[in-house]
């Protein structure tokens, strides 16, 4: 099935934001991160949003592969944004990008820290950004996967979120094209500002707030947000803990029983 995406609306929207940006949609790619790292370190570190309708070798945070569904660009939207990038600080920049997709695409999406989207204690959707040098710049490669359609848990513990559960008329264009302009405006803003600013805004979406949580370093206790720097903040028995690496991996201790599903 073709897909019809809005490829000129967003060129039309973010050129004048971000000179030279181009739009490239592939039918097929190992990764689209992988991709733009890859032409990056080759010299061209150009502003290009590039979607793929189907990725074959998908990579997640922490070493992890990122699963898409075998009815390429239907079931999961794929794509990543290139820029050059220069803010002052980059602490906080994926927690800006996340806070950007949950808000252009539906009140009741969380953010689980650093920048995992979930609804309903189910991932929705992950991020994963990655930097290069390109020359005398830092070229960031923005790195998005949405679930659109329910899918099967695939070895995850429990089957992820998906989009059309609180937008029935979800699909990947019309996410893609809810998604695009807000990141890039928030990744400007963030070059410019830095997280700071945004520390209120990631409270309210925050899945973690409040919550008994366990950190892959071994950190355990009871969230408590985030600081300037976007580091997470765990109030645990020697006190308050500040989490800043993204190596370590956070997970709320359920509250519930498990639904049956
Ligand atoms: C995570 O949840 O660990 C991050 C997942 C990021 C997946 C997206 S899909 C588009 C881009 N290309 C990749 O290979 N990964 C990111």
């Amino acid at each position: 099935m073709t897909i019809r995406w809005p490829a000129e609306a967003i060129w039309e929207q973010v050129a004048p934001l971000l000179p030279g940006f181009t739009v490239e949609i592939l039918p097929q790619i190992d990764s689209t991160n992988t991709e733009l790292m890859r032409r990056a370190r080759t010299g061209r570190p150009e502003p290009i949003l590039l979607v793929a309708e189907r990725q074959t070798a998908g990579r997640g945070r922490l070493g992890r592969d990122w699963q898409s569904d075998t009815d390429a660009g239907m079931a999961t939207l794929t794509f990543s944004l290139g820029l050059p990038l220069q803010p002052a600080d980059w602490s906080g920049l994926s927690l800006a990008v996340g806070l950007a997709v949950v808000q252009s695409l539906h009140p009741a999406l969380q953010l689980k820290w650093p920048n995992d989207v979930w609804l309903d204690d189910r991932k929705l959707a992950g991020i994963l950004i990655e930097t290069t040098s390109a020359g005398d710049l830092r070229y960031a490669v923005i790195g998005i996967g949405v679930n659109l359609q329910a899918r099967a848990a695939d070895g995850l513990r429990t089957p992820p979120a998906a989009l059309v559960e609180v937008l029935p008329a979800a699909d990947a264009p019309s996410t893609l094209e809810a998604i695009l302009l807000p990141l890039v405006r928030a990744v400007l803003a963030f070059e410019q500002q830095g997280f700071g600013a945004l520390r209120n805004a990631f409270h309210a979406r925050d899945l973690l707030y409040g919550r008994e949580v366990v950190c892959t370093d071994g950190t355990t206790g009871t969230a408590r947000g985030v600081d300037a720097g976007g580091a997470l903040l765990v109030h645990t028995a020697g006190g308050l803990q500040k989490i800043s690496s993204a190596e370590v991996s956070v997970r709320p201790v359920p509250t519930d029983p498990p639904r049956e599903r």
